[in-house]
């Protein structure tokens, strides 16, 4: 699959729901519980309101609401079969069914707003970054995490492991390896870091920062949402 219509994103989702977390640990070595803690230390929220974007089964929504108990997080994805896993996993947490290019939210709601492993998946990328902008209190801040660009080296090493490593283990547990190849098509034609970091820039957010994990492998972006000068 190469196409990103959000038809069949959300097909595909639906489809690999059960296997997706067991996936993720053995294609990642268990790394992404790691660095999804890191990018939401030191936030210093107490009772905040938290949106965790394409929440998938619910991983980031709940290492944030075990980090930040009094805050009260909300996880958005479009796939049902992914809710419900998340829903199971995370019973404090509330979960809804919608469509990040078009949320369900008042203007301003929100003090965080994070997206693991999303974007990338998204056809309307700006779009939901415009949501992200609208939906965030000034002041908010905005936390990114996703596949990022790796040196030409490292990339070297990593091309046969995306390709080959990651489809097999999704043929070898799942009898299908195209939502596995997809990872890797998908993430050729996302963004570099710093060219999110441009659109963001174009949506109005500030003060942004990048920090990479595993040689630029993964990357994060945490930006703001600062009150414009009249
Ligand atoms: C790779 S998973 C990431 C799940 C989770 N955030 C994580 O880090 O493991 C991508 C998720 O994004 C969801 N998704 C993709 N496009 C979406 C959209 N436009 N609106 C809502 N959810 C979307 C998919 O259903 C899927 O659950």
């Amino acid at each position: 699959m190469d196409s990103k219509k959000p038809e069949l994103v959300k097909e595909m989702f639906n489809r690999i729901s059960n296997d997706y977390d067991k996936l993720n640990d053995i294609m990642s070595f268990g790394l992404h519980r790691f660095i999804k803690k890191d990018i939401i230390k030191n936030l210093g929220f107490k009772n905040a309101k938290i949106l965790d974007l394409c929440t998938g089964t619910g991983d980031l929504a709940g290492i944030l609401k075990a980090r930040y108990p009094q805050s009260q997080v909300t996880g958005v994805d479009f796939s049902p079969n992914m809710l419900e896993i998340a829903k199971k996993k995370n019973p404090r947490i509330e979960f809804l069914q919608a469509d990040c290019t078009q949320l369900p939210f008042e203007n301003e709601s929100f003090d965080l707003c994070v997206i693991s492993f999303g974007l990338r998946n998204i056809e309307e990328m700006e779009k939901a970054i415009s949501e992200i902008y609208r939906v965030l209190k000034k002041g908010g801040i905005f936390i990114n995490l996703d596949l990022g660009k790796p040196n030409k080296f490292f990339n070297f090493f990593l091309k046969p492991y995306m390709y080959l490593w990651i489809a097999t283990m999704g043929k070898f547990f799942h009898g299908d390896e195209t939502p596995y190849k997809y990872l890797a098509v998908s993430n050729e034609t996302f963004p570099s870091p710093e060219e999110l970091i441009k659109i963001y820039e174009k949506t109005g957010f500030s003060n942004i920062k990048n920090k990479n994990y595993l040689f630029g492998q993964i990357a994060a972006q945490k930006t703001y949402k600062v009150k414009r000068e009249m």
